[in-house]
């Protein structure tokens, strides 16, 4: 789908995806599933540049799950080598591009020339503002839930913060990026509608849109095709058409309300 179709003043903040699909379009083709998971990252190559293109502010891409770590060894392998790979060959044009990259996850479980190369990607880019490029790796949505948990249960421990004025705002701080706003545009491809453990917390007020379309075969017309669908709908955060219409600040994109403040 052509560019032209797009609002460029209504283009998602933060654009999430579920790379979904690498293995069944190899097998389709005969071919192992790490040649799959190798024409995926010309699809994250093209993604990324045209997100920026587009200008969309955020873009998470979920990579590699808490989940598929119970994967094959060598698959496994395969996914971390990529990564490190193309980290090793896009830098140049992240830095060129002004973006600036993150992760989210459990990093800890990475091995340790995977987590070397995606912190010095994260250190060398952390002044870039144009975009920010969003790792999630050895990510899960309830992990995270519970790693904020956890640290937040250490805290009140310490006193230093009160159980009874917790809300949905305090909460959200302690998760792997408070920063960045939530997701406006959750997109799987791969021809699955489910969510994986991805985002839990983050996605929910995203508009979700899925595909057919196989990784590896995901590319700009894609994208602008699922950002054009965005485009097409009312966000209403719980109020009526006509409040939307009248432009209720509670409706305002990428505004999540806050239902606990309500
Ligand atoms: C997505 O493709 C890549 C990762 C999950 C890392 P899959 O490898 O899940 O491909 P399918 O779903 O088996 O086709
Ligand atoms: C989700 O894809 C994880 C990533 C895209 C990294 P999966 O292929 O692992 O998800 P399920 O197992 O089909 O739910
Ligand atoms: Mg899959």
């Amino acid at each position: 789908m052509n560019q032209a179709r797009i609002d460029s003043n209504r283009v998602p903040r933060h654009v999430a995806i579920i790379m979904d699909g690498n293995g069944r379009w190899a097998e389709a083709r005969g071919l192992e599933r790490n040649a799959g998971h190798r024409e995926g990252i010309e699809s994250v190559r093209e993604v990324v540049r045209a997100a920026h293109d587009l200008g969309v502010q955020t873009l998470t891409l979920y990579a590699f799950s808490i989940e598929n770590w119970n994967r094959p060894r060598d698959e496994v392998g395969e996914l971390m080598h990529l990564l490190e790979h193309y980290l090793e060959v896009e830098m140049e044009e992240v830095m060129e591009n002004g973006i600036r990259v993150r992760s989210i996850g459990r990093l800890d479980r990475l091995p340790p020339s995977t987590r070397d190369a995606v912190e010095s990607a994260i250190e060398r880019s952390a002044g870039n503002r144009n975009m920010t490029l969003v790792f999630a790796l050895s990510y899960g949505g309830r992990a995270e839930i519970v790693d904020a948990a956890r640290q937040l249960m250490r805290d009140a421990e310490a006193g230093k913060i009160d159980p009874e004025r917790l809300d949905e705002k305090t909460f959200a701080a302690y998760l792997y990026a408070p920063e960045l706003p939530d997701p406006d545009l959750l997109i799987r491809t791969g021809n699955e509608c489910r969510v994986s453990n991805f985002l839990l917390w983050q996605i929910a007020y995203a508009e979700i849109y899925t595909t057919s379309v196989m990784w590896p075969e995901f590319r700009k017309p894609h994208l602008v095709e699922a950002i054009a669908d965005y485009q097409s709908r009312e966000r209403r955060f719980g109020l009526t058409s006509a409040q939307v219409s009248d432009g209720s600040p509670s409706a305002t994109p990428g505004r999540v309300p806050v239902t606990d403040e309500a």
